[in-house]
């Protein structure tokens, strides 16, 4: 099976601000990547940047996929390309009943070339499917008749993020932050579930403050991102390492990345927004 998502010497802004600073990743189809680094180093900025949310400028560098130039495409082409970013906030969508938001999505990203208003997925397929999803990932199916992440809790709108990922079926996948606010237990079945959807099938890469959502998905590589680049890169043993004695270690290895670090923390009057 083939598929690379590579990226390259990355420079990413927002505003006048420069947040990534030159850094370069690449993942193939059937790997797990893990992508740790403490907040405000630039983590979820990668994420919106692969996936083209306008608010992040590309200054330089190049994304692709497959060989293609994912930086000419917009959002909608990127996902029918095959990229899914779980978000690490979830918005909500009052007034769309996630069923027929899936059935749309999933039409969309199975028929690439499909217009507005051509025909979905036909309803008896697609309500089988959804239904055997949900039961797979142990969601209420309820669920498929409220709106959009509308009142979810914090750990019902990370689970429609993986039940939207089993139901696009992309070829790469950035999970960003999927653990937050999910109990111990609830962690564990995400784990799990990440790996049954992903198998071999998928390009992973796992934003992640802790190595429990990677129970089930040994990264074949972890990197550390610190400042806006990627400042080392390991195996499982880092993950764990990183989760057990924090990034004082890191820091102290890579003062320039560091320096940057507390200089976009300064700009943010102390605080990083923590996305
Ligand atoms: N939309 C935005 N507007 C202003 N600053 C942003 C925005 N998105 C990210 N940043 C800034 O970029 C830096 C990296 O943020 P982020 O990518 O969210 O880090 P992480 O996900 O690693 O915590 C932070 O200093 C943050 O304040
Ligand atoms: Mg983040």
């Amino acid at each position: 099976m083939s598929g690379t998502l590579a990226i390259s010497d990355l420079h990413v802004s927002v505003g006048e601000k420069p947040i990534l600073k030159g850094l370069s990743l690449e993942i193939r189809r059937g790997e797990v990547h893990a992508l740790m680094g403490p907040n405000g180093s630039g983590k979820s900025t990668l994420g919106f940047a692969i996936m083209g949310h306008p608010g992040y400028q590309v200054t330089s560098g190049r994304i692709e996929l497959d060989g293609q130039n994912l930086l000419a495409m917009t959002p909608d082409e990127r996902a029918r390309a095959g990229l899914f970013l779980a978000f690490q906030r979830p918005v909500a969508i009052p007034g769309v009943k996630m069923a027929d938001f899936l059935r749309h999505a999933a039409t969309n990203v199975r028929r690439p070339e499909r217009k507005e208003g051509e025909e979905l997925i036909p309803m008896r397929q697609f309500r089988k499917e959804l239904a055997e999803k949900m039961q797979q990932l142990r969601i209420d199916p309820e669920f498929a008749r409220r709106y959009v992440n509308d009142g979810f809790s914090g750990g019902e709108s990370k689970r429609a993020e993986i039940l939207q990922m089993a139901m696009l079926r992309p070829k790469f996948a950035i999970l960003d932050e999927t653990d937050s606010g999910l109990d111990v237990d609830a962690v564990r079945l995400a784990s799990q579930s990440i790996a049954e959807i992903g198998g071999h099938q998928m390009g992973i890469l796992i934003i992640t403050h802790h190595e429990q959502l990677l129970e089930y998905n040994h990264p074949d590589c972890t990197h550390v991102m610190l400042g806006g680049r990627i400042v080392e890169d390991g195996g499982p043993e880092l993950a764990m390492e990183l989760h057990k004695h924090g990034y004082d270690r890191i820091r102290a290895a890579n003062p320039e990345a560091a320096a940057d670090e507390e200089a976009m923390t300064v700009a943010g009057n102390g605080k990083t927004r923590g996305t």
